[in-house]
This record gives structure tokens, sequence and C-alpha cells, in this order.
């Protein structure tokens, strides 16, 4: 929630409830059950990891707290508000970049506060607390095709934090990126959450990237190839301390008891939907599951 102190608009870290959200999508070639109805309360400042095999429905569900889709039931409250289309307060991040290509790095920080009419010091405040957050103080002046890779995720990263949001929504930010910028991206993101309050919901599919960040994992299952509508399998909470070990005992046993969450049948399977609630995808066609395999993470 904004609280608006003089010119200053703060944001604090948002709770989001969510209840008996399901999507369904409508397609020429029928329904796709997308998601099951789901209920999942987060906490404000929470950092949530969001696994799962393709097509069981981590996207649709970070698109509908995004407010980019409308959902067939139910409801998602960002604190007491309810979310019925897209805000700057509820920042989102891909694994594309979408950069503006014509606009520097600055210049594509500044458009978010500059939309909602700061004043042009603030603008300015903002864009150098948040260019040197992310560590690009001396690009601030390029532009995107003269970044690489992990430089521009860093400017879209602060691009949405220019505009303070109390929810940070990343789909697989970091899947483009080569291991070792993708390691140095984990910490910069984990030491950004500790001094920037927002609530994260961020969806990877490595499973160490997950223990790594997370406070809790959120592991889905289902979609179109189990013919069952996406649902949340078990949500596992990581008690491990801020700085993580990928080598300790406890990371490694988190992260396998994750691996088989993911990797593995339900018992119940039908998971209380009726056969004709399950996903639907015509045989032949050709799904978004198959566009983005997992991504290993080697140890670095
Ligand atoms: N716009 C859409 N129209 C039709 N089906 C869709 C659309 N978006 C996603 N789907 C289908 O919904 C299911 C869940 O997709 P998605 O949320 O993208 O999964 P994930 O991100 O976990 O890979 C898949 O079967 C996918 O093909
Ligand atoms: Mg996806």
């Amino acid at each position: 929630m904004a609280v608006h102190i003089g010119e200053v608009r703060q944001n604090t870290p948002a709770a989001i409830d969510i209840k008996g959200l399901s999507k369904e999508y409508t397609t020429a070639r029928g329904t796709v059950k997308a998601m099951a109805p789901m209920d999942l309360s987060i906490k404000a400042g929470e950092f949530i990891c969001v696994v799962g095999t393709s097509g069981c429905g981590k996207s649709t569900l970070l698109r509908l707290v995004a407010g980019f889709e409308k959902a067939t039931t139910g409801s998602i409250a960002v604190d007491t508000e309810e979310v019925l289309g897209p805000s700057p307060s509820r920042g989102v991040v891909f694994q594309d970049y979408g950069l503006f290509p014509w606009l520097t790095v600055r210049e594509n920080v500044a458009w978010g506060p500059k939309q909602a009419h700061l004043k042009t010091s603030l603008v300015k405040e903002r864009c150098d607390k948040y260019i040197g957050a992310v560590g690009l103080e001396l690009f601030a002046d390029r532009y995107p095709h003269e970044l690489s890779g992990g430089m521009q995720q860093r400017v879209s990263i602060a691009r949405v934090l220019a505009n303070e949001p109390s929810v940070m929504l990343m789909d697989e930010p970091f899947g483009a990126l080569d291991a070792l910028t993708r390691r140095g991206m984990q910490e910069q993101l984990s030491h950004l959450h500790r001094d920037i309050k927002t609530t994260v919901i961020f969806i990877t599919h490595s499973i160490e990237e997950a223990v790594l960040l997370a406070d809790r994992v959120v592991v889905m299952t289902g979609g179109a190839a189990k013919n069952v509508p996406g649902h949340i399998r078990e949500i596992v909470t990581i008690d491990l301390p801020e700085n993580r070990d990928v080598n300790s005992e406890h990371f490694n046993d988190l992260e396998r008891s994750i691996s088989r969450l993911v990797n593995t049948e339900e018992e119940d399977s039908s998971h209380g939907v009726d056969a004709d609630a399950s996903a639907e995808v015509q045989a032949g066609e050709t799904n978004a599951e198959d566009e983005h395999k997992p991504v290993a993470v080697p140890r670095v």
C-alpha cells in the first residue's frame, strides 16, 4: 500500500490473500482448465518461490496476481485491495527484460516515476537510488543493446523498484542468464530483498534457486500433460539462515525433498476435481510447456 509523506510515496510490503482462485482459458480448440481453485496466503515482506513442471499454471498464477488476466473464479486481495487490473504497486519482471530499447538505463528507470508524475527531483532520487542498488551507476547513460543480459535484467529490476512496489512478481527472471551471472543475480536479489522491503513471488525452474532465495516454496503440479488442472501440491518452509550455503546438508535435503514433490506423481492425482475438470489439450497441439525446459544451475 502506498503511504504519502509529503511528495514522497513510500510503499510498504503488502500481504496477499488468494481465495478460491481458478483460471480457464477459452481457445478455438476448447477450454483449457489451467488452474484448479487455490488458496494461498502470503505475509507482507515474504519471499515466495513457485516451482513445478511446465504447464502446471505458475505463469497463470503470476499473471492473475499482476492483474493481466481475469480470474475465472475466486479473488486476490493485496492488503485489503482487490486486484482488478495491473498496478505499478505490483511490479513485474519477466525473463525477457522488456526494456525500452530507445531509452537509456536512466530513462528506462525514470519511466514509471514519470508516469506517476513525481517531481523531477524525486524522479532523479529514485533513479540514483535504484540504479545504484543494482550496481549500474557507471552504465546509467547506456542503451540496453550496449549491456549484457545480466545487466539488462538488473535494469528491469531497477525499473520495477523505482515504482517502490509493495509486491514484486518475477517470472523466471534469470532463466536466460548463464550460470555465473545467474548466481550473482541471485545474491544481489537476496540482498536487495533484505534492504528494500517488498513481498516477492518468484517463479523458477531451478529448485536450487528456490531454496536459495525463498522463505517458502510453493510446489505446483498438474497441467495438461497430467490431465489435471494445475494446483498447489505442497508448501515447503525454508528454515535456513539468511546467508545460505548451497553445499550444506540441510540445503541439499530441502532441495531433494522439493525435487521429489516436483518430479513424482501425487497419490491422489484427482485433486478432488471431476474428470471433466481436467486440463484439456488436443493431441498434437504444441504447448507452452515445450518452450522452456528446466534450466540446470551448476554449482559455482
Ligand atoms: N493464453 C492462454 N491460452 C490458452 N491456454 C493457455 C494460455 N496461457 C497458458 N495456457 C495453458 O495453461 C496451462 C498453464 O500454463 P502456464 O501458466 O503458462 O504454465 P507454467 O508457467 O507453469 O509453465 C498450460 O496448459 C498452458 O498451455
Ligand atoms: Mg511459465
